[in-house]
């Protein structure tokens, strides 16, 4: 195994995703930052300068889970202090299992002010059964999805915290690898407005015909579920979140912020034109222009900039909730790298996923808690014995599931904040019940996909309606669950996880979608601080954690 050596500047750049000028969070100058390529165990070693005039930072590395360097995780308020302008931190870290990850600032709303990015991590050459992919392929492309908002982050968050809420609404543009186009950029005459920028340029993908792809395919949207579609290409399914799946055929992906997947595709279809890549908008109302890109042929009559003679793919049923819990359904462990979960929990976990008001804001909250960041990191707060730095009173482990009406409006929306942790025995099997309802408007309920840092949990089942203890655990699947470390919950529905506590350190569990954590959407968990190895004090330096500066 090798080191990989990455060098990061952060600072504010003027970009044009989608030919708006707009100020970006840029990795080296750009947005998306660059991606980082390793092998499995090779260590990657992040050299990363806070050259931001005003504004801390933080970066996370989404699906790597930091097994012996909790530390190094980059979750601000959770695993470490911010990294301050002018300073530089050191992330180290090993990946340890091949797949496809992403890389995003975990810091307030920062990863919507464009920094994230993916990791891809291959399979050694020669490598056994147990991590060799179970398919093949003669190319890859990857792409990355993204939404796009004009209004800068700032503005965005005050908003969401105003009385009333200003909501962010629907994004400006979609993006893929960090290019799009605004639907009304010229029409407005926005002096803003460059449609020939080379940022904004339609990415192109380039196939040979006859030839299969494996398109690696990750979302970092800030707010929508898209759906994903390759014109005249149906895919297949073979990896999910680093774990190979088995394989079935869609005509179009729905793929939720903080997903990865991997399909193939085959270029069999007529080499003398090109195709349309087409993300939409899902699970909310879309009111923001498909996003795309091109699949160009080679070999054949066209040339790589033509525009393919069709209009691209809109995509399923925005509100088809039926057809995307089957694709979640369908998406269980490969035979031959099934890894069956423990037959029982130790300790389940229902957690009720509720809006809610707090002193008259809008708030989301799990169990009527709405999460709030200490600022002293937990884990420097619990490996060092540290005071007084977040509410010691655990979080209620359920909801009132017996006589709460998930389909309606909560009679009353009033809830907490806390800061109070989850503590789980190391070592123990934990089952995890998120419990989705009706929003603060009658008959509304959205998807949810919840993010687990440090590890992958078990999917166990989905289900439509009111969680039942006594009666859904029968229907689990324990035979060939997929493992994932980011999972929707469908509008009014359930999803059970199970996963072993089992990796020491203190780990984040949270909506994906940043206004939604913002507002309060998320939970901690702390298992073997014990275990946990000698911080580095880098971590450290903010609320009651020193840095060592005794
Ligand atoms: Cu990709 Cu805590 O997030
Ligand atoms: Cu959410």
């Amino acid at each position: 195994a090798k080191t990989v050596h990455e060098k990061w500047d952060i600072s504010d750049q003027f970009a044009y995703p989608d030919c708006v000028r707009k100020l970006a969070v840029t990795i080296n100058g750009h947005t998306p930052g660059p991606t980082i390529r390793a092998v499995q165990g090779d260590t990657v070693v992040v050299t990363v300068k806070n050259s931001l005039l005003t504004e801390n930072v933080a970066i996370h590395w989404h699906g790597i889970r930091q097994i012996g360097t909790p530390w190094a995780d980059g979750t601000e308020g959770v695993t470490q202090c911010p990294i301050l302008p002018g300073d530089t931190f050191v992330y180290t870290f090993v990946v340890d299992r091949p797949g496809t990850y992403m890389y995003h600032a975990h810091y307030g709303m920062q990863r919507s002010a464009g920094l994230n990015g993916m990791i891809i991590v291959s399979v050694p050459p020669g490598a056994g059964p147990d991590v060799a992919e179970p398919f093949a392929y003669d190319g890859e492309h990857d792409v990355l999805l993204n939404d796009w908002w004009h209004k800068s982050t700032y503005e965005q968050a005050a908003g969401l915290a105003a009385v009333p809420i200003v909501w962010v609404g629907e994004p400006q543009s979609l993006l893929i690898n960090g290019r799009g186009r605004f639907v009304n950029c010229s029409a407005l005459g926005l002096a803003s407005c460059n449609e020939t920028h080379p940022e904004c340029s339609t990415p192109v993908f380039a196939v040979v015909p006859g030839k299969t792809y494996r398109f690696r395919i990750g979302s970092m949207t800030s707010l929508s579920a898209l759906n994903f579609e390759i014109e005249g290409h149906p895919m297949t399914v073979v990896e999910t979140d680093g774990h190979y799946v088995k394989p079935f055929v869609v005509k179009n992906l729905n793929i939720y912020s903080g997903e990865t997947y991997s399909v193939l595709i085959t270029a069999d279809q007529d080499p003398n034109r090109n195709y349309w890549l087409a993300s939409n908008v899902v699970s909310r109302k879309p009111g923001t222009l498909t996003g795309t890109a091109v699949l160009a042929y080679y070999g054949g009559h066209s040339s790589p900039r033509d525009v393919p003679p069709t209009t691209p793919p809109t995509g399923p049923a925005w509100n088809d909730t039926t057809y995307r819990i089957n694709q979640s359904i369908a998406t269980v462990a490969h035979p031959a790298h099934v890894y069956a979960p423990p037959p029982s929990s130790d300790r389940t976990i229902l957690l009720l996923n509720s809006q809610n008001r707090i002193d008259g804001r809008t708030k989301w909250a799990i169990n009527n808690v709405s999460f709030t960041l200490p600022h002293t990191p937990y884990l420097v707060a619990l490996k060092d014995r540290l005071q007084g730095t977040f509410d010691p009173r655990p979080p209620p482990e359920t909801y009132n599931h017996t006589a709460y009406d998930v389909y309606g409006v909560q009679p009353n929306p009033n809830a907490t904040s806390s800061n109070g942790l989850y503590r789980l025995a190391f070592g123990s099997v934990v089952d995890v019940v998120l419990q989705n309802a009706n929003m603060l408007a009658p008959n509304n309920s959205e998807t949810h996909p919840w993010h687990l840092h440090g590890h992958d949990f078990w999917v166990l089942g989905y289900g439509v309606g009111r969680f039942d203890p006594a009666v859904h655990p029968a229907t689990y699947n324990l035979r060939d669950p997929i493992l994932k470390n980011t999972v929707a919950v469908h509008p009014y529905g359930w999803t059970a996880l199970r996963w072993r506590a089992d990796n020491p350190g203190v780990w984040a569990f949270h909506c994906h979608i940043e206004a939604h954590f913002f507002m309060g959407m998320g939970i901690v968990f702390e298992e073997g601080i014990e275990r946990v190895g000698k911080l580095p004090r880098e971590i450290m330096g903010c609320g009651s954690s020193n840095g060592g500066h005794h």
